[in-house]
């Protein structure tokens, strides 16, 4: 995973690198350092922890070169610490370099390495490849771009490096595959990051650099290879992206401010495509590919965390109203299991960051066994989107914390709207269900919009629970994804230990756990399934469990079985979880920040997973 910056012109590089850093410290906060050339000289600082303690350690020291590197790390080998932080330096120390991926042949070439009488400084698999690198160029006698092209040749794994030498005073050499890195084009400048949000204050002209390409970037000049050594013309974009965007405007932490932001990021994912009046739904990735998708055979989800509950959640929509066989799978074991694609299957891949490792690589073997990739993504113009045939964004907006809370209900509009649009020219709707659901669908915003103005209820609900070593969350049918969600929102950004599960099928192990310390989260709305949640809750309370319910706003039965309740406006139960999982959201918020928990960047995670 991980972040990196680079910059080389006439502006000092540290600030910029430091700030972009902080931009990126969502991707990775293991630690993080800096490599600075000035006056032929290559001074590379790094510390343990969040890009704080690195800004701490450089206040004492000369930080004006012209030319920089910076990374933010996630730790894939080798534990957190200064030693282990990149950037790393080749064991001649004419080279410094920082990675964001992984080699997965590093202990080959490594021992390799160790045959020629190369010892190690840390334990990273990056430093293996620089002095890779170092050895080839040594060797040859080659430039370091040339050592670069043999070396990434012989490295299998994902990589996105920046590579600095003492001996070239004004160029970064940059190089990707699997791993992001955008390139802004400013005047006399170049900004290098592994996604736009460090480069947005200084130019919107951004080159996405692809796979297998190797950039050598001066301050006025950028010249994209390759890896057989042949130019490639970059193509400039410009980013169509605020710095408010990306700025906590106002909130204490990057993740309440993004579930403040759902009825206008819902609105905004709507706008343009639903109009309830006309009675339309307007998806260009979908028309265009109307005949793929509704005579699929069948329709396989592919998504990870968060993604992956917003795709069993469209499972039982799709088949609802499509009438067309759904798996949800996990990235991760879909591209291991040799699973079976045929052409005619359709992939639906979610992800917010559409750069997550599991899911692109389960594409790209889908798409090499001729399955369509439809791609619902929220990250514009990332690996996801771009290895997509056709797909449709989340515009959930720029998202920071690392919870994912946004985007979830972004995509779950989205994959509405595609199964709404799938059924009505399918045929397996009716016209007046069709109708009744857009309406519903339109409304979601205002709903939103009345459930945050009662968080401060969930505050209380809290930090009543917050010394809980456990909770449970049940829900079921088109809930039971809504429990899932909620238990991995608080076990993310709380530290407590929760599952999810239907409600129904507590009773086949989770309630030997049931003890009157045990907090138990039902998301009870009124649907076809209440009555049977009505007697899961009875089960609970006869057990002394704990009661928190999340109902629909009239319900008189749910109080009465519960210790704390709820209440959500009521919709349709098709609808009911983008307003559900509201609610979930606030409720891990809260109990995070009552134990003290810094819930944009909890322990251990990243925002995007761009490793395997
Ligand atoms: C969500 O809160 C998580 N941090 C995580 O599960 C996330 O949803 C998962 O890593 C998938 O990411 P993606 O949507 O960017 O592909
Ligand atoms: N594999 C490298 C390391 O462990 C880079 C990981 C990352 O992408 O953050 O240091």
């Amino acid at each position: 995973m991980c972040g990196i910056v680079g910059y080389t012109g006439p502006k000092q590089a540290y600030p910029i690198v430091l700030k972009g850093l902080q931009r990126l410290e969502y991707r990775g906060y293991d630690s993080s350092g800096v490599a600075l050339l000035k006056d032929g000289k290559l001074s590379v600082y790094k510390k343990k922890g969040k890009v704080a303690e690195l800004e701490q350690e450089m206040l004492q020291k000369d930080s004006s070169a012209h030319i920089g590197i910076g990374h933010t790390r996630w730790a894939t080998h080798g534990e957190p610490s200064d030693r282990n932080a990149h950037p790393h330096r080749s064991a001649n120390g004419r080279f410094a370099m920082i990675h964001n991926g992984i080699i997965e042949n590093y202990a080959q070439l490594k021992n390799e390495l160790v045959s020629k009488g190369y010892s190690f400084s840390s334990d990273t698999d990056t430093e293996v490849l620089l002095n890779f690198i170092e050895h080839i160029q040594t060797n040859n006698n080659c430039d370091v771009e040339e050592a670069l092209r043999i070396a990434l040749k012989r490295v299998t794994g994902a990589y996105c490096i920046l590579l600095i030498d003492e001996q070239d005073p004004d160029t970064i050499i940059a190089a990707r595959k699997g791993s992001p890195l955008v390139i802004g084009v400013g005047k006399g400048e170049h900004f290098l990051a592994s996604d736009a949000s460090p480069i947005i204050e200084y130019t919107k002209e951004v080159v996405y650099v692809n796979d297998y390409e190797l950039a050598i970037v001066k301050p006025d000049q950028l010249i994209l290879k390759n890896l057989g050594n042949e130019k490639i013309t970059p193509y400039i974009t410009t980013l169509d992206m605020e710095l408010a965007a990306i700025e906590k405007g106002g909130y204490d932490h990057f993740m309440l401010k993004e579930i403040f932001e759902q009825p206008s990021t819902i609105y905004d994912c709507l706008r343009g495509r639903l109009d309830a009046n006309a009675g339309t739904i307007t998806m260009g990735g979908i028309e265009k590919n109307f005949e793929q998708l509704i005579n699929a055979n069948r329709i396989m989800i592919v998504a990870c965390g968060t993604s992956w509950h917003a795709g069993l959640v469209a499972e039982y929509i799709i088949e609802e109203i499509c009438r067309i066989p759904v798996e949800v799978e996990y990235a991760s074991e879909f591209r291991y299991r040799n699973p079976i694609v045929n052409k005619g299957d359709v992939i639906i891949a979610i992800s917010q960051s559409g750069e997550t490792a599991d899911t692109l690589v389960a594409l790209e073997k889908a798409k090499e066994n001729g399955a369509f990739i439809f791609g619902v993504v929220n990250v514009v113009g990332s690996s996801i989107a771009r290895i997509s045939h056709a797909g449709a964004y989340t515009h959930a907006g720029h998202e920071i914390g690392v919870a994912s809370t946004k985007a979830f209900t972004g995509q779950l509009a989205v994959l509405m709207m595609m199964a709404l649009k799938m059924a009505i020219k399918k045929g397996t709707i009716t016209q007046e269900r069709y109708q009744q659901l857009l309406n519903e669908l339109q409304d979601v915003p205002e709903k939103v919009n009345a459930i945050l103005k009662n968080a401060e209820e969930l505050k209380t609900i809290a930090h009543k629970y917050k010394d809980a070593g456990d909770f449970l969350f049940l829900g079921r049918g088109y809930n039971f994804p809504i429990a899932l969600e909620g238990a991995l929102k608080l076990k993310e950004i709380s530290y407590i230990h929760a599952e999810g599960y239907p409600a129904a099928e507590m009773k086949h192990g989770p309630i030997a756990l049931v003890d009157e310390k045990l907090p138990v989260v039902f998301i009870a709305t009124k649907d076809s399934y209440h009555e049977k949640i009505v007697s899961n809750m009875q089960e609970i309370k006869a057990r002394k469990g704990k009661i928190i319910s999340i109902i629909t706003q009239g319900d008189h039965i749910s109080p009465t079985l519960s210790d704390d309740v709820f209440s959500i406006p009521p919709a349709d139960e098709l609808i009911a979880p983008i307003i559900s999982v509201i609610p979930l959201q606030l409720l891990s918020y809260y109990t995070g920040i009552a134990k003290g928990i810094d819930v944009d960047k909890p322990r251990n995670l990243a925002k995007s997973v761009t490793v395997e």
